[in-house]
C-alpha cells in the first residue's frame, strides 16, 4: 500500500475546502444576473425615464450606483473571492488556512451586498463613485477584507511547494491593495448612522477618489482577473504558460505603473497640470505591461488553438483576452489630453467601460466558473455545451452592439458639443444632441438584453449540473493536478 492510499484509508488524508468556493460561485451567477439585469433596466431608463414609476428609490440616479456595486462588488467579488481560494489551494497543495474564518468572508460579503440593496435605493451614500457606500458598511467591508487576507496568506504560508505560482502574485497585490485604497478613500468623519463626512475636500478629495477609482479598476477589475487567467487559461489550454518569465515582468510592471495613471480620470480639472500630465504618460506606458499579459494569455494557446473550435469555455477565455488588450489600447488613447477633451462625459466613457468589464472581466469570469463549477460538484462536465455555445454567441453579438453604438453615440456627441458656428455660438443645444442619442441608447439596450439572456442561459445550465449532485471532498494530494 502507497503512503498515501495508507492516509486515505485510515482518514489521516486532508481535503480541500470546496465547500466555500462553491458557495462563492454559486452567488456569482446570481449576482451576475441581478446586476446585470439592474444594467438592462437603467438601460432602458435612459431611453424611457417614465419606467422609474416616480418612486424616488427607482430612480436612475439611486440604481445606477447599485448597478455597479453589483456588477462590481458582488457578481466580480464573488467570482475573485471562488478562485482565489480555489487556486491558492491547488497550486500550494494545501487546505486552507481557516475554514471559520473563510466562511465568515462568505457569510460577511453577503450581508455587505444585501446591505448595499437596501441602503443605495434608499439614497444613503457619500457620493464617492464606486465607493458609495457608508461608514458602517465601511467598516464591515474592512473586517472581512482583513478575514480574506488572513485566509488567504495564510495558505501560502502554510504551502506545501516552494514556488508560488504566478496567479496567487496576482490575487495577493489585489488583496493587499484593494485593503488599501478601502481604507484611506472612505476617510470619513460620521455625523449619524447614516450620514458621514469625508475628511478630504476639493481637488485633494477628487485625486485621492481617483487614486481609489482608477486602481479599483486596476487591481480589482484587473490584478484579480488576471489571476484567473493565469490559473485556468492554462489549465483550459492544456498547456503551461508561454513565459513565466514574462508573467514576472508582467506583474512587476502592471502593479509598479498603475498606481500613477488616476489623474487620466480628471484632466482639465484644477489638478495641478504637472500631475495631469504624469497621469498620462503613465497610462501610456501602461499599454506596455497590459499588451505583455495579453501576449501572454493568448500565446499558451499555441498548439491548440483547434481546441477552440469544440470547447465554448476557451472560446469565453480567449475573447476575454482580446477584450483586455483591446480596452487597455483604448483606455491609454482617452488618457492623452486632446483626446480625452472629446471623449469625456460622453458615452465613449461608457464604451470603453463595458468593453472591459462584458468583455473581459465578465467573459473571464464566466469562461473559469464554466471550468470550475463542474468539478466542485463532481461533473465531469456542464449539463449542456450547446447551450454554453449559445451563451457565448449571444453574449458575443450583445457585447459588440453595446460598445459600438456607445462609441458613436460618445464621438457624436462630443462632435455636437463643441460645433460652433461663425459667430462663437454652439451649432447644437444640449437637448439636440440627447435626441440625437436616443437611436444608440436602443441598440446598447438590445446589446444589454442580449447579454443578460445569456447569463439566464449560464443559470439553467448550472442549475442542472449542480441540481442533485453529491459533490465528493477531494482530498489534498489527489488533486494537485484538478
Ligand atoms: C447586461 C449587462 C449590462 C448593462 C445593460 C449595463 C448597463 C449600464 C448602464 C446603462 C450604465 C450607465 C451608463 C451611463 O451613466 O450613461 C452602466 C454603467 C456602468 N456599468 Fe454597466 N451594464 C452591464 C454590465 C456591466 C458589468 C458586467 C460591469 C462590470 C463588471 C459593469 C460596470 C459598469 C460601470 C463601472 C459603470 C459606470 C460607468 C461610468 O461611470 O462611466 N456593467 N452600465
Ligand atoms: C491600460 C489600461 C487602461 C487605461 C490607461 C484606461 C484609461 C481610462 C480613461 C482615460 C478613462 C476616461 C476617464 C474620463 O474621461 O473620465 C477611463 C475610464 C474608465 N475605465 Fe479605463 N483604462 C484602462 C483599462 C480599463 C479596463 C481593463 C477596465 C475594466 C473594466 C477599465 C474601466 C474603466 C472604468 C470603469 C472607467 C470609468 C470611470 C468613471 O468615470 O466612472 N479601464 N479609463
Amino acid at each position: 500500500m502507497s503512503d498515501r492510499t495508507e492516509a486515505v484509508a485510515t482518514g489521516a488524508v486532508t481535503h480541500y475546502n470546496d465547500r466555500v468556493v462553491r458557495q462563492f460561485a454559486i452567488m456569482t451567477v446570481v449576482w451576475g444576473i441581478v446586476g446585470m439585469g439592474l444594467g438592462v433596466l437603467i438601460a432602458a431608463q435612459l431611453m424611457f425615464p417614465e419606467l422609474n414609476f416616480d418612486i424616488p428609490w427607482l430612480t436612475y440616479s439611486r440604481l445606477r450606483p447599485l448597478h455597479t456595486n453589483a456588477v462590481i462588488f458582488a457578481f466580480g467579488g464573488c467570482a475573485l473571492f471562488a478562485t482565489s481560494y480555489y487556486v491558492v489551494q491547488r497550486t500550494c497543495h494545501v487546505r486552507l488556512f481557516s475554514d471559520r474564518l473563510a466562511a465568515f468572508t462568505f457569510w460577511g460579503w453577503q450581508l455587505v451586498i444585501v446591505l448595499a440593496i437596501i441602503t443605495l435605493p434608499l439614497g444613503i451614500t457619500q457620493s464617492k463613485e464606486y465607493a458609495e457606500l457608508e461608514w458602517p458598511i465601511d467598516i464591515l467591508i474592512a473586517i472581512v477584507w482583513v478575514a480574506y487576507a488572513i485566509v488567504f496568506f495564510g495558505t501560502i504560508a502554510k504551502r506545501k511547494v516552494k514556488h508560488i505560482y504566478v496567479a496567487n502574485w496576482f490575487y495577493a497585490a489585489y488583496i493587499i491593495t484593494i485593503a488599501v485604497l478601502h481604507i484611506v478613500n472612505n476617510l470619513a468623519i460620521p455625523v449619524s448612522l447614516t450620514k458621514s463626512y469625508i475628511v478630504y475636500s476639493g481637488v485633494v478629495d477628487a485625486m485621492v477618489q481617483w487614486w481609489y477609482g482608477h486602481n479599483a479598476v486596476g487591481f480589482f477589475l484587473t490584478a484579480g482577473f488576471l489571476g484567473m487567467m493565469y490559473y485556468f487559461v492554462p489549465k483550459q489550454a492544456g498547456r503551461p504558460i508561454y513565459s513565466y518569465r514574462l508573467s514576472i515582468v508582467h506583474f512587476w510592471a502592471l502593479i509598479s505603473i498603475y498606481m500613477w495613471a488616476g489623474p487620466h480620470h480628471l484632466h482639465y480639472t484644477t489638478l495641478p497640470d504637472w500631475v495631469q500630465s504624469l497621469g498620462m504618460v503613465f497610462s501610456l506606458i501602461l499599454l506596455a505591461p497590459s499588451w505583455g499579459g495579453m501576449i501572454n494569455g493568448l500565446m499558451t494557446l499555441s498548439g491548440a488553438w483547434h481546441k477552440l473550435r469544440t470547447d465554448p469555455i476557451l472560446k469565453f477565455l480567449v475573447v476575454a483576452l482580446s477584450f483586455y488588450g483591446m480596452s487597455t489600447f483604448e483606455g491609454p488613447m482617452m488618457s492623452i489630453k486632446t483626446v480625452n477633451a472629446l471623449s469625456h462625459y460622453t458615452d465613449w466613457t461608457v464604451g470603453h467601460v463595458h468593453s472591459g468589464a462584458l468583455g473581459w472581466v465578465a467573459f473571464i469570469t464566466i469562461g473559469s466558473m464554466y471550468a470550475l463549477i463542474p468539478k466542485l460538484f463532481g461533473r465531469s462536465q456542464m449539463w449542456s455545451v450547446k447551450l454554453m455555445e449559445a451563451h457565448f454567441w449571444i453574449a458575443t453579438i450583445g457585447i459588440v452592439l453595446y460598445i459600438t453604438s456607445m462609441w458613436i453615440a460618445g464621438v457624436m456627441q462630443g462632435l455636437m458639443w463643441r460645433a460652433t458656428n461663425e459667430d462663437g455660438t454652439l451649432t447644437y443645444t444640449f437637448v439636440e444632441a440627447l435626441a440625437a442619442t436616443y437611436p444608440y441608447y436602443g441598440i446598447r439596450l438590445l446589446g444589454g438584453v442580449m447579454y443578460l439572456t445569456g447569463m439566464v442561459l449560464m443559470a439553467v445550465n448550472v442549475w442542472k449540473t449542480v441540481k442533485d449532485a453529491k459533490p465528493a471532498e477531494v482530498p489534498v494530494a489527489a488533486a494537485v493536478h484538478a
